[in-house]
């Protein structure tokens, strides 16, 4: 490498550094940044007069964000070597046993979760701030948007807290929570989110806190930077402690003294990535013993105690035969490769989606490319690069088309969005996705109305909107391709079923710009029926917790529509009992305070959290003198022990399911 080709990557990286920290939207993988900034350190190294004081191994980090208050780390906020190589474990083990004078330790394995760093300041067991790593000695201040992860406590859980106690960890989404943000800002016509990370480094910078609590943000902690370390001498009992407090901590830490340990451990957990409900990117290997640790020491950017070995993504490399489209419930028209299938982290990869036309052209992807696509622990595939010198002549230049697939009117693209759209309200397949939407499990719930179903029934024209399904009748479905009367009387009783429903989901079923399953909860909690919703105006919507201003427009703008009014006038007719009233108010949970412990078997805690504000009760993250009852599923945290001191109801899971 030439001298001038050593600045040239420097530039390069920054320009990388640039769009992943402040842009939040990089345009290269992880892994082919890891391996550019791997040659910049080997360059250096064989040339260290080279080195520029504006090489990003000089400074490696993200810069601070305007809009937020800074926060001065008290302890520096390090980083973690990471490598790809056994060789390069086998290294650190070699340099830790020097550093301790021969001494074999004991290591503390970790999961490396794949977020964004936070650091927790609790004052007398209560939250005082949080911020981001920024530069490693001053981030920004995020308390706001940090307040709003249920799963943070505001209070640490114990009688005799440290004056001060601050915490390390890590926000991340989870995988599906990602991937429903995506697929909004698709139809948002946004750009969407390179990978979860950025999704929930990009949420934690938002300026609107509620905004924030939208995105459904978690945390866990695995470090402690200032606290009782008189009586803490194990990173493993770092983790014992945080938990005691009632903080998220790591699932899966395990201890080892030998090598192949550290192996077996890597290996379960590369086996285990594809289950879990988040994104990690590796192993962490922590020397347990902190005395230990601070004899190794650090250098000023990353401790010598800790290395994290990083799983490679893999990759696989294919054709594009074709790209067609599909349009989405709001219309948003999106771009999909069809592929040559390929098999990549255990499973077949038959289609991808591209997103959008800007992505498409930025990617330079035409239709016979060879791509690479890569699957990391997450579901989601994606178009990485295209083997530029594998394109074949025939190669074709993909174009949006002009008009919609499904009804042959006009595409657009409004101004400051990336997706084209198709606009017209009675286009047969928006009206399929929003009638299918209205169906699913999480809106109106009705069984045995799969996609065939669906089709002939508004091919038919039996049905084009919603209230058309109450209409529906015997003989009206014994007209349906393969429908006998024992089906048609299944499906005729799922849909009177349906009729008893919350206003929570019903309010979600309406199917409103930006309003999914948590903003419909804190709707129906606030308001007493769909009418009282409906007269809202926007300031008063924006009173309600939860709701920010672009929420609040959807929503007045949905009522303000004549169509919308007489079509919730005539689910009414049709006999919807939307129930918000009785079951509140009646119910046991009706102003009642629930915290949620250890693990559920039938729902999640959002589920149950979602059931329990159904019916008029409240969640709170830590157990005190106001929580009424606790919800303790398997292995349940210190609240548990709290809640039994404090002679607080406990409910198991089945006790719940009997409560709802
Ligand atoms: S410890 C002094 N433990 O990885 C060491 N970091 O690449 C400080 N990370 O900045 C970090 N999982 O954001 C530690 N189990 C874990 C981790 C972890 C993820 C992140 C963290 C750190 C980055 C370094």
């Amino acid at each position: 490498m030439t001298r001038d080709e050593y600045i040239q990557l420097c530039h390069e990286l920054w320009q990388h550094n640039k769009r992943y920290y402040i842009d939040c939207s990089p345009t290269i993988s992880d892994y082919e940044f890891d391996v550019l900034m791997q040659r910049l350190i080997e360059v250096e190294k064989q040339h260290p007069h080279w080195i520029e004081k504006f090489s990003p191994t000089q400074r490696v980090g993200e810069s601070l964000t305007d809009g937020f208050q800074s926060a001065t780390h008290k302890v520096p906020m390090l980083s973690l070597p990471n490598t790809y190589s056994d060789e390069e474990i086998v290294d650190f083990i070699k340099r830790v046993e020097k550093n301790l004078d021969g001494k074999k330790p004991e290591y503390c394995l970790e999961l490396k979760m794949d977020g964004t760093a936070i650091t927790v300041v609790y004052e007398k067991g209560v939250f005082a701030y949080a911020a981001t790593r920024g530069n490693g000695l001053m981030g920004d201040n995020v308390s706001q948007n940090i307040k709003t992860i249920n799963e943070l406590p505001l209070k640490l859980d114990t009688n005799n807290p440290p004056d001060i106690l601050e915490v390390r960890g890590e926000v991340f989404l989870e995988l599906k929570q990602f991937e429903k943000l995506n697929q909004n800002r698709d139809e948002d016509g946004l750009p969407v989110w390179a990978n979860p990370r950025n999704a929930a480094a990009g949420s934690l910078k938002l300026l609107n806190p509620k905004e924030a609590a939208s995105r459904r943000l978690r945390v866990v902690f695995y470090a402690m930077a200032q606290g009782p370390f008189e009586k803490i001498l194990t990173q493993y009992e770092v983790h014992e402690y945080l938990k005691s407090l009632g903080l998220p901590v790591l699932t899966e830490i395990a201890l080892c003294k030998e090598e192949v340990q550290i192996w077996s451990f890597r290996d379960r957990i590369h086996k285990l990535r594809e289950k879990l409900a988040f994104e990690i990117d590796g192993v962490v290997i922590k020397v347990n013993n902190l005395k230990s640790q601070e004899q190794i020491g650090a250098t000023s950017k990353i401790p010598r105690w800790a290395t994290a070995y990083k799983f490679a993504p893999e990759q696989g490399m294919t054709k594009i035969n074709d790209i067609i489209v599909n349009v989405g419930r709001t219309g948003a028209i999106t771009p999909v490769a069809i592929l040559e299938p390929v098999s990549v982290a255990g499973s077949t990869i038959a289609r991808v989606t591209l997103h959008n036309q800007d992505e498409i052209e930025r990617k330079d992807i035409c239709i016979g490319d060879t791509v690479i696509i890569e699957k990391g622990g997450d579901v989601i595939p994606k178009v990485v690069s295209v083997v530029l010198k594998e394109r074949p002549s025939y190669a074709k230049a993909w174009k949006m088309p002009t008009q919609c697939p499904s009804c042959k009117k006009d595409v657009v693209k409004l101004e400051g969005e990336v997706a084209f759209r198709c606009l017209n309200e009675q286009c047969p397949e928006k009206t399929y996705r929003h009638l299918t939407f209205f169906v699913s499990k999480e809106a109106m719930d009705i069984d045995h109305l799969g996609v065939k179903v669906m089709k002939q029934l508004i091919e038919k024209g039996y049905i084009q909107k919603p209230s058309d399904i109450y209409n529906l009748t015997k003989e009206k479905l014994l007209a349906l391709d393969g429908f006998k009367s024992k089906s048609a009387s299944k499906l005729l009783e799922s849909i009177e079923k349906s009729k008893d429903v919350s206003l929570s989901r019903f309010i979600m079923a309406l199917d409103i710009r930006y309003v999914g399953k948590t903003t419909a909860d804190d709707l129906a909690f606030h308001v007493n029926d769909i009418w009282d919703l409906s007269k809202k105006s926007v300031d008063q919507l924006v009173a309600i917790e939860g709701i920010g201003e672009k929420v609040a427009v959807a929503i007045f703008e949905y009522f303000k529509d004549e169509g919308n009014l007489s079509e919730i006038t005539a689910m009414l007719e049709l006999g919807l009992n939307v129930q918000k009233s009785q079951k509140t108010l009646d119910h046991m949970f009706g102003g009642k305070v629930f915290v949620l412990t250890g693990s559920l078997n039938k729902f999640t805690r959002d589920e149950a959290a979602s059931l329990i504000k159904e019916r008029g009760g409240k969640v709170s993250s830590s157990v005190g003198k106001k929580t009424d009852f606790l919800l303790a599923g398997e292995s349940p945290g210190s609240k548990y022990d709290k809640a039994q001191k404090l002679n607080i109801e406990i409910f198991t899971e089945e006790k719940f399911i009997e409560s709802l």
